[in-house]
C-alpha cells in the first residue's frame, strides 16, 4: 500500500525521492508527492495517477531544490486519489509537512476539535489532521511535539515529518505500520520498506513500535516516547539491488517466476541437515499442541490450504484453516493447546496482524512463515519461520508462495516424525523429495515453453473455471486468483466434485475449463468431471504429469507437470498456472506487475 521514502545528506534530495518513490510504486497508488525543504521553508508538488505525473512536476521545479525531503505514494483510505489529497502534507502556517501510512481512528474528533480553534482544512484525509494536531502542538520543541500528537491519536501510523525550524533533519516515527532507517556515509534515509533506498544502503535500523528518530545526515538518534534515548543495532539486508530490479525481464513477475527454483532452494537447503529435515532452530515442541490453525490472506492462505493437506496427511495433526480477516471477529475455538500458523509474504498484512493478536489473546502459540525479516508479523509471533524468497516486487505472489509451500513441506515431515508418523527411512525417503524441488521447479519452466501459445488461444476468454480435487484442488485456488488479479478474467477455483450441485449450470459451450489432474489416485475421478464439462460444451486445459498418457484423449490441451510425489507436487504444478495467468495479462495487455485496485501489502482493514 502507501509508500514512504525520506532523505537528508548532501545530494539531490529531489532525484533520490523520486527514484525512491518509482521503487515503492510495485506497493500500489494512485496518487504521489514530495516536499524538500530548503532555506527555512518547506515547497512540496503532488499529481494524482503515476509517479512519472509528480516526475514531471517536479523536474521543473526548482523550489524542490534541496539535500532534505520526504515523499509518498499513497493508496487512498480517507478521500478520493486526487491532487489534494495526496500526501505529503502541510500544517496551514507552512511549519511542518508530513507522510503518512496508516489510519488515524480518531480523526474525526481531532478535526473537530481544531475546527474550533479556528483552523481549517484542504483534504478529506486524515494525514491532514494529524499535521494541524502537530502544528496546534508545537511550542518549539519538535520532538515534544510529536510525542504529544502520537499519544493523541488511535491506529496505525508511519509518519515521516519535515519541520522549517530544524532544517536539514527528518523525523520518523510508527505504530504498526513499518519504516526502516537507512544508514549511509553522511547522509541518511527512510523508508517503508528498504527497496525505497536499497541502491544506496543496506545497513538498516528497524524502527519499532512507539519509537521517534530524529535523522540528521551524518547521525540519527532514536528516542522512546518518554523521551529517552535507546540503542539500536544496524541490520545488514542480504538482498542485493539486483533482486529488486528487472534485470533485462520485462515484469518483476516473470521475473520473480523464473527465480523460483533458486528461492526454493534457498528456503529449504539450510533447514536440512545430515540428510534429514531439522527444524530444531526453531525449539519448538510440537508435542504440546493437540491441533494447528493455519491463517492468512489472499495467496498465503491457499499455500495454508496446501500445508493443511500435507500436515494432516503426514503428521496426522488435526487443521483447521481460517482467512485472517474472518478469524479476527469469529471468537475462534483455539486455547493453549492450539498452535496458529501464520502465514505472509510482507509480514505486514493488517488482518494477519490482527489475527495474530486474536491468537495470542486467548492463550494460542503463533509459529509465523514470513519472507521479511524484520516485519510486524515475525515480530508479533512466538516463532518464525523465514521463507527467504529475497525482495517480491510483483504484487501477483509467485515466489513468495511457492517458498511458503515449501515451509509447510519441511514442517509437515518434522512435525511427523517429531509425534512418531513416520519413521527414520521415511523421513530420509520425503527429505530427499524436497531436496530435489528446486529442480522439478526448474523443469517446470523448462517443460512449458508451450504455455505462451495457450495463453494465445485462450486469452479472450471472459470466464474460466478452475476444477481439481484434494491437492488439485488447492492449487487451483492460488491459479485461479493469479489469473483473476493480472488479467481482470473472472474465474474461479472449484473442487470438482462439487460442480456438479450448482456450478455446472454455468458450463455452456466455449466456457474454458482447467482442470488440475496431477494427483494420480484421483485421475479417473477428475477425468469423469472433464467428461462431464466436455459433454456440457466446455473447452478443456489439463494440467497433468508429463508422463500422463491418458489425459491427452480427454482435454483439448494439456499445461506439463514434471513428475513428482504426489504429496508434494503442489509447489510445482502452480508453475505452469503462474506462467498461464501471466501471458494471458500480457495478452490482454494489463498492467501486470502493478493490477488494478491491487497493493502489494495490504496494510489496511
Ligand atoms: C497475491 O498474489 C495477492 N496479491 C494477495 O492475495 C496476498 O497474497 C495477500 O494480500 C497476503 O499478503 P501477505 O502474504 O503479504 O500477507
Amino acid at each position: 500500500m502507501c509508500g514512504i521514502i525520506g532523505f537528508t545528506g548532501t545530494g539531490d534530495a529531489r532525484g533520490i525521492i523520486l527514484d525512491g518513490l518509482k521503487r515503492l510504486e510495485y506497493r500500489g497508488y494512485d496518487s504521489a508527492g514530495i516536499a524538500i525543504q530548503r532555506n527555512n521553508e518547506i515547497n512540496m508538488v503532488k499529481a494524482q495517477g503515476k509517479v512519472d505525473n509528480l516526475v514531471n512536476l517536479a523536474v521543473a521545479n526548482d523550489k524542490l531544490i534541496g539535500t532534505c525531503g520526504i515523499g509518498h505514494t499513497r493508496w487512498a483510505t480517507h478521500g478520493i486519489p486526487n491532487d489534494i489529497n495526496a500526501h505529503p502534507h502541510m500544517s496551514e502556517d507552512g511549519k511542518f509537512a508530513i507522510v503518512h501510512n496508516g489510519i488515524i481512528e480518531n480523526q474525526a474528533e481531532i478535526k473537530e476539535k481544531l475546527l474550533k480553534k479556528g483552523m481549517t482544512f484542504k483534504s478529506e484525509t486524515d494525514t491532514e489532521v494529524m499535521v494541524q494536531l502537530l502544528s496546534f502542538n508545537y511550542n518549539g520543541d519538535i520532538k515534544k511535539a510529536i510525542m504529544k500528537t502520537v499519544s493523541e491519536v488511535t491506529g496505525s501510523y508511519g509518519i515521516g515529518v519535515l519541520c522549517t525550524d530544524n532544517p536539514g533533519v527528518i523525523y520518523a516515527a510508527k505504530v504498526a505500520s513499518p519504516l526502516i532507517i537507512g544508514i549511509g556515509v553522511g547522509e541518511n534515509y527512510f523508508g517503508s520498506d528498504i527497496t525505497a533506498f536499497i541502491n544506496h544502503t543496506k545497513n538498516v535500523i528497524d524502527l519499532d513500535d512507539n519509537e521517534l528518530a530524529e535523522i540528521h545526515k551524518d547521525k540519527v538518534i532514536i528516542y522512546d516516547y518518554k523521551g529517552e534515548e535507546i540503542k539500536k543495532e544496524i541490520r545488514k539486508v542480504t538482498w542485493d539491488i539486483a533482486a529488486a530490479e528487472k534485470s533485462g525481464y520485462e515484469h518483476f513477475m516473470i521475473k520473480e517466476i523464473m527465480e523460483q527454483p533458486a528461492a526454493i532452494k534457498a528456503t529449504i537447503e539450510p533447514r536440512i541437515k545430515n540428510g534429514k529435515i531439522d527444524f530444531d532452530e526453531l525449539n519448538l515442541d510440537i508435542l504440546k499442541y493437540n491441533r494447528v490453525l493455519i491463517t492468512a490472506c489472499g495467496s498465503a492462505y491457499y499455500a495454508g490450504c496446501v500445508g493443511k493437506l500435507v500436515i494432516e496427511k503426514l503428521a496426522r495433526l488435526h487443521v483447521s484453516m481460517d482467512v485472517a480477516s474472518e478469524l479476527r471477529y469469529s471468537d475462534p475455538m483455539i486455547d493453549e493447546e492450539t498452535l496458529v500458523i501464520v502465514v505472509s509474504q510482507s509480514g505486514e498484512t493488517a488482518d494477519t496482524i490482527a489475527a495474530i493478536k486474536e491468537a495470542k489473546s486467548k492463550g494460542a502459540t503463533v509459529l509465523a512463515i514470513v519472507n521479511v525479516v524484520g516485519s510486524t508479523i515475525a515480530k508479533l509471533s512466538d516463532y518464525v519461520i523465514y521463507t527467504w524468497a529475497g525482495p517480491e516486487i510483483a504484487v501477483a505472489t509467485t515466489k513468495g508462495y511457492t517458498t511458503q509451500v515449501a515451509v509447510f513441506y519441511m514442517f509437515a515431515v518434522w512435525a511427523a516424525k517429531k509425534l512418531n508418523k513416520i519413521d527414520d527411512k521415511q523421513l530420509e525417503e520425503y527429505t530427499n523429495i524436497i531436496k530435489h524441488l528446486p529442480e522439478r521447479a526448474q523443469r517446470a519452466l523448462d517443460l512449458n515453453a508451450k504455455v505462451k501459445t495457450l495463453a494465445d488461444k485462450y486469452y479472450h476468454n471472459k470466464s474460466i473455471f478452475f476444477i481439481g480435487r484434494y491437492f488439485d484442488y488447492a492449487v487451483c485456488l492460488e491459479g485461479s486468483l493469479k489469473l483473476k488479479e493480472i488479467s481482470y478474467i473472472h474465474s474461479e477455483a472449484y473442487a470438482a466434485g462439487e460442480l456438479k450441485h450448482g456450478t455446472i449450470a454455468l458450463i455452456d459451450e466455449g466456457r474454458l475449463v482447467v482442470a488440475a489432474c496431477c494427483y494420480e489416485p484421483l485421475l479417473d475421478k477428475i477425468i469423469s468431471n472433464i467428461q462431464q464439462v466436455k459433454a456440457r460444451g466446455a473447452e478443456v486445459l489439463a494440467l497433468a504429469m508429463e508422463d500422463n498418457k491418458k489425459i491427452f484423449k480427454e482435454a483439448d490441451d494439456v499445461l506439463l507437470v514434471p513428475k513428482t510425489n504426489e504429496l508434494f507436487m503442489s509447489l510445482v504444478e502452480i508453475i505452469p498456472l503462474q506462467l498461464f495467468a501471466y501471458y494471458v495479462a500480457k495478452n490482454n495487455k494489463c498492467d501486470i506487475d502493478k493490477p488494478k485496485n491491487l497493493a502489494k501489502s495490504v496494510t489496511v482493514e
